[in-house]
């Protein structure tokens, strides 16, 4: 059975005390909505980590991720972190790929392949983001652009360590902007990231793979996207800033 999982995604927010807070509420309120496949994830700023996954210690369904790390191991790299340094102090999840990555920081797929390598290398999860723009959906080439995404940024794994990806589905025109994926497009798109992996790896590995949606997901429309047959939680930022709206959202795998 594939774990369902939503995870929050807070970039660039958060001071040191604001985090522990927040974390603190969350840990606190997530204890009885979890079940047995299921996880939490809280990928918060470089500074929290350490702090975060000491606190995390305890529960075997809350883990803590980066946003992004550094393709080498170690070196002159001024200003970056490595996915050693981030397994020294518990973190367990990766962000890789997130659209903000792609769009500000200049990350492509050759070099998204290279930290999902140095990412797995160190037994540290991905949470590998992929989605199109609003001029590709709108040209008709989303399809295309989330295969490429896929293919060239993951396809040269084993299929052991391919299982050990989670994918999240993110529309880049959906992100922070307040307009949801339908869930009828998010489905759509899910089963065709579902597609692309049997025929890479097989039906098995494919249905295995948590898939996750992200975009401007919220208490509201959680449930209609999470009732979806290929969609297996989320990845939620803005709402992932307030205990409450992200508790609400966890509940929802459960629903
Ligand atoms: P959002 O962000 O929920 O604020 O749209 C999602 C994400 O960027 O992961």
């Amino acid at each position: 059975m594939r774990k369902k999982i939503v995870a929050g995604n807070w970039k660039m927010n958060k001071s040191y005390s604001e985090g522990l807070s927040l974390f603190s509420e969350v840990l606190n309120m997530v204890k009885d909505e979890i079940r047995g496949e299921q996880a939490v994830v809280v990928c918060a700023p470089y500074i929290h980590l350490n702090a975060l996954s000491a606190l995390a210690k305890e529960s075997n369904q809350v883990f803590v991720g980066a946003q992004n790390v550094h393709q080498e191991a170690s070196g002159a790299y001024t200003g970056e972190i490595s996915t050693e340094m981030l397994s020294s102090v518990g973190v367990e999840y990766v962000i890789l790929g997130h659209s903000e990555r792609r769009q500000y920081f200049g990350e492509d797929n050759a070099l998204l392949a290279k930290k999902v390598d140095a990412t797995l290398k160190n037994n540290l999860k991905p949470i590998f983001c992929i989605g199109e723009t609003l001029g590709e959906r709108e040209s008709g080439q989303h399809f295309n652009i989330i295969k490429s995404q896929l293919a060239e940024a993951t396809f040269h794994l084993s299929a052991e360590d391919f299982s050990k990806i989670v994918i999240a589905y993110e529309p880049v025109w959906a992100i922070g902007t307040g307009v949801t994926a339908s869930s009828e497009q998010a489905q759509e798109i899910h089963a065709f990231i579902r597609k692309e992996i049997a025929a890479k790896y097989g039906t098995e590995v494919a249905e295995d793979i948590t898939i996750l949606y992200g975009g401007s997901c919220n208490p509201k429309n959680a449930g209609e996207l999470f009732a979806q047959k290929d969609i297996d939680g989320g990845l939620i930022g803005g709402a992932s800033l307030k205990s409450r709206d992200f508790i609400d959202i966890v509940k929802v795998l459960n629903s």
